[in-house]
């Protein structure tokens, strides 16, 4: 999979040289290239934002900077998600339907956003006859001071998804009978007593029929079910 991300702080992004993200780029399962948006700016400050039309407080990121910067990533198949907290609610569904995806693009914008033609132009449909589909994304209900760390959550929740991320992928089988929420049991390793805290009697039974039953019904509980 490749993965570009466009931001005025590309030094957010060290994290994805850590841990299993970094490995599956040595590995070549993925690339992931950082772009600095203010490389596409063509004035002497480097100004990507400008006052809104219309008045209100804050700032709006240009749209011809974003254009510049976006154009020479479309390429067929692309998939632009624009990080906003006005956006649809990331989730384990979304990033299941994106780890299907060969090329993502994730534009981080600050301030009060990106200016609306951006996503609109993208829209288009001589790029939706390319297969390139645009999206805004928010990570949750609340807002961030900008679109980086959206971006850096989504990838981990992507990519670890992609065949090879994961040493085990036996923990993917078992996450994919989530539909709704999350299927999760308690879990225990040694010592069997900590702090007077003892395992439940049935995970040293090793009745595996049984304990899966007790899992099940343990996290049905959980979820509310
Ligand atoms: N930018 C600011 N807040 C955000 C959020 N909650 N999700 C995605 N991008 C954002």
């Amino acid at each position: 999979m490749d993965i570009d991300a466009v931001t005025i702080f590309p030094d957010y992004f060290a994290p994805l040289q850590l841990s299993l993200i970094g490995k599956a780029q040595e590995n070549g399962i993925l690339d992931i290239a950082i772009h600095d948006l203010r490389e596409f700016t063509d004035d002497n400050h480097h100004s990507v934002d400008d006052t809104p039309y219309g008045g209100g407080a804050g700032m709006v990121m240009k749209a011809e900077v974003w254009g510049e910067a976006l154009d020479p990533l479309m390429t067929p198949n692309s998939d632009l998600i624009i990080l906003t907290p006005a956006g649809r609610i990331f989730d384990q569904r979304m990033a299941e339907e994106l780890a299907n995806s060969s090329h993502l693009i994730f534009a981080c914008g600050r301030y009060e956003g990106i200016d609306a033609r951006v996503g609109e132009y993208y829209s288009q449909e001589s790029f939706a006859e390319q297969g390139i589909k645009v999206r805004e994304v928010s990570i949750g209900n609340y807002v961030l001071g900008g679109g980086e760390v959206a971006a850096l959550v989504m990838i981990e929740a992507i990519t670890r998804l992609l065949p090879g991320v994961i040493g085990n992928p036996d923990s993917l089988v078992e996450e994919s009978h989530v539909e709704d929420g999350f299927l999760e049991y308690p879990n225990y390793t040694k010592p069997q007593t900590w702090r007077g805290m003892a395992v439940p009697e049935i995970l040293l039974s090793g009745n595996h029929a049984a304990i899966a039953k007790w899992r099940s019904h343990i996290a049905a509980t959980r979820a509310g079910g």
